[in-house]
């Protein structure tokens, strides 16, 4: 019996936007995506000789096929030919669920990344970012992580230059968003401002903090604040310490704030706590 560790490290989009629905159903994005440093634990145990397992005892998450970390192995091994006899995949959540930090594909992603190093790597990098485009749109993003401009369903990454070091503060409302519900809103929603991805480009190459907070926007944020004064809330008190930027990532519900330093991010972070048990500080991995 062997085990195999793996750090799986969430995700916020420092811009989001959606260019259109396609044929299959599916959106046309373009994103530039960012790993952050609140992770989630996954470790695999292989040649257990039983069953395939998966232990998570946060609420919510399955503990069957139906998690994409599970997907995933199975993905693994379909491709590779091998048979593990016998996988059980432990997971440690921090990422919050239904958040839009892509936390299910960040522990799709790490059992990917985890199995290849175990079995000496039978994917390169890429190959295995396609692998996880048949799990889920973030999932290739996930297996590569940093700083990248997300295009197509978000499987097409084009790594930008990695941003900054800067202190940032996740908060999570009461209420999460479902994905596919949001895109349909979407559709029927008016979209009034775009990010200006060109912009993001050249903030992100001259490494200017000022520029990329001023340059982060997301298409979903208004339709879900229209809906949810929570985002407006949380956004007020990010408003109130100093934050340089603050917008929802993915399709909700977190929103992330890009602070000027880090005494003010622990300020923001305990006035939010007053109200919100889901707040994280973090900063870009
Ligand atoms: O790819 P994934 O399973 O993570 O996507 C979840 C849902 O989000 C899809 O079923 C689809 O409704 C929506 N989606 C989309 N366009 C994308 C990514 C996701 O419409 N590019």
């Amino acid at each position: 019996m062997e085990i195999i560790r793996e750090k799986a490290y969430g995700k916020i989009n420092l811009t989001l936007d959606v260019l259109g629905v396609r044929p299959d159903g599916y959106h046309d994005l373009k994103s530039v995506m960012q790993t952050v440093s609140l992770f989630d634990d996954v470790q695999m145990c292989v040649g257990t000789k039983r069953n395939w397992e998966l232990i998570c005892t946060t609420e919510g998450v399955p503990c069957d096929e139906k998690n994409l970390a599970w997907k995933a192995a199975r993905l693994f091994f379909e491709k590779t030919g091998r048979d593990p006899e016998g996988l059980t995949i432990s997971i440690t959540k921090r990422i919050p669920s239904g958040a839009g930090m892509g936390g299910g594909s960040a522990d799709a992603a790490a059992v990917l990344r985890g199995l290849n190093r175990h079995y000496a790597s039978p994917f390169s990098p890429t190959e295995l970012a396609d692998l996880g485009a048949e799990i889920g749109s973030d999932v290739p993003f996930c297996v590569l992580g940093g700083t990248m401009m997300a295009e197509g369903r978000g499987e097409r990454l084009r790594r930008l230059p990695a941003m900054p070091k800067c202190t940032m503060v996740l908060c999570k409302p009461d209420f999460s968003v479902s994905t596919p519900v949001l895109f349909r809103k979407l559709d029927q929603t008016p979209v009034l401002h775009h990010p200006d991805n060109d912009a993001m480009e050249r903030a992100l190459q001259v490494g200017a903090l000022e520029k990329i907070a001023g340059n982060i926007f997301n298409v979903f944020d208004p339709v879900v604040s229209a809906e949810h004064p929570q985002i407006d809330h949380i956004k007020s008190i990010f408003v109130q310490t100093n934050a340089a930027a603050c917008q929802m990532t993915g399709s909700g519900s977190v929103v992330f704030a890009i602070m000027p330093d880090a005494s003010s991010g622990k300020r923001a972070a305990e006035e939010l706590k007053k109200t919100y048990s889901q707040v994280f500080c973090a900063e870009p991995v």
